[in-house]
This record gives C-alpha cells, sequence and structure tokens, in this order.
C-alpha cells in the first residue's frame, strides 16, 4: 500500500485544545455513521484531547462500514484484513502527519467501529494504548494470540443486545484477556443503543491513570 493510500480515509481531525496526557482519542462509528458522529462523544470523554475520526470506507447500500460482512454477524475476513490493515496504516500514517504521539492513541468504537478497533488490536497489538468498546463482538479468532500484555479495554455490552448477543462480548472479553489485556466489562440493561450508564462507565474508565487499570472481567 502506498502512503497515498494509507490518507485515503476521509477524516475529521481535532487537534488537542489542552496538553492533558496527550492521548489521541481514534473514533470509530458504527454502521451507517460517519466521521462527525463520535465527535461530541469524544469530547465528553476526554475533554481537550486530540481526536481522529474517519470514516468507513466500504459502503452497504449506501452506509458507510469499515469492513463488509455477509449477513448480519457474519463477516467478510477477506474484507476485514485488508480494512484492518488499511486502518492501521492511516493510523501511524496521520499520527506521523499530525505529530501525534506514539503509545498514546485510544480507539473508541461502537458496533462496526468497535469491531474493527478489535481487529486492529488483534493484528497489530502495538497501534491502540488502549479501546472503549461499545457493542463489539469477535471480530475473527486470531490463530496465535498477540501481546496485549496491560493493555487496557473497556467492553460495554448490552444484556438485551439483539444484534451483539452477551456471549460475543465475553468471547473477545476472554481473547484479549488471554493476550494480557486488562480487561474490565461495562452491562447495560437495554439493547444496542447507548445509555447514559455507559457514557459515564467509559468517563470513569478513561480517567483512571494509564497503567491502573484492574481488569475486571
Ligand atoms: C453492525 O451493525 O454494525 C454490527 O452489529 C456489527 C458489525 O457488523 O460489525
Amino acid at each position: 500500500m502506498t502512503p497515498t493510500d494509507q490518507l485515503a480515509f476521509i477524516h475529521r481531525f481535532v487537534p488537542a485544545s489542552s496538553p492533558g496526557r496527550g492521548e489521541t482519542l481514534l473514533l470509530l462509528h458504527g454502521t451507517g455513521g460517519n466521521e462527525q458522529d463520535l465527535l461530541t462523544l469524544g469530547q465528553e470523554l476526554l475533554p481537550g484531547a486530540a481526536l481522529l475520526s474517519p470514516r468507513g470506507r466500504i459502503l452497504e447500500n449506501g452506509m458507510p462500514r469499515f469492513f463488509r460482512r455477509l449477513a448480519e454477524g457474519v463477516f467478510d475476513l477477506a474484507d476485514l484484513k485488508l480494512q484492518t490493515d488499511a486502518l492501521a496504516g492511516f493510523v501511524s500514517a496521520v499520527s506521523h502527519k499530525y505529530g501525534l504521539q506514539s503509545g498514546k492513541i485510544v480507539a473508541v468504537g461502537y458496533s462496526n467501529g468497535a469491531n474493527i478497533a478489535a481487529s486492529v488490536m488483534l493484528t497489530y497489538p502495538d497501534v491502540l494504548a488502549g479501546a472503549i468498546l461499545f457493542r463489539p463482538m469477535v471480530p475473527f479468532v486470531p490463530t496465535a494470540s498477540p501481546s496485549l500484555r496491560n493493555v487496557p479495554v473497556l467492553l460495554a455490552a448490552g444484556r438485551r443486545d439483539p444484534i451483539v448477543v452477551p456471549e460475543q462480548t465475553l468471547a473477545l472479553g476472554e481473547i484479549l484477556k488471554t493476550a494480557g489485556a486488562r480487561v474490565t466489562l461495562h452491562w447495560h440493561e437495554g439493547g444496542h443503543e447507548l445509555g447514559r450508564d455507559d457514557i459515564v462507565a467509559a468517563k470513569d474508565w478513561i480517567h483512571v491513570e494509564p497503567g491502573e487499570h484492574p481488569g475486571k472481567l
């Protein structure tokens, strides 16, 4: 892939407005969303942090996504691999362009965006310093466990989610834990839509100092 291709994600970048801890939030929208969707959430989670928000490059009936699927919950694994490579390449190329601190990029993904974030973590364990994954599934099962030692991950699942059954989130949690990640699980009593409690849990989680996450699954 050429450097030009790596920058070929439509995206919004909001520079940091306060020095903070130097994190950049990588905002990854759900199916049918775009690069604008999670900017307000990002500002609320970590005020003043830099925000990098790409738009998924796949169109499903006109709806942007981060990778193709064959049916609801059935992923096109070849395309997932391609798009995972492209997103990881984009993050590294724009980090250079915007002068982002390496090792300080934290993903915030919802649904399809959470799934591509998990795929990046399992494929390129050094790209993300942590992740907040709202309503995630297992994107793919890695053949060898990557090394995600002490990487903090918050998984926020809906007990009554008809799209992502709780077992999917638990299975992803086990894969991440086996890889050494510090996994915290938040249960929302409702379904696929985010609730206020999800945002509060994410704020509590992100305001813990890096390295202090307990890893509760
Ligand atoms: C979605 O609709 O986005 C699914 O729940 C997750 C996915 O397809 O990645």
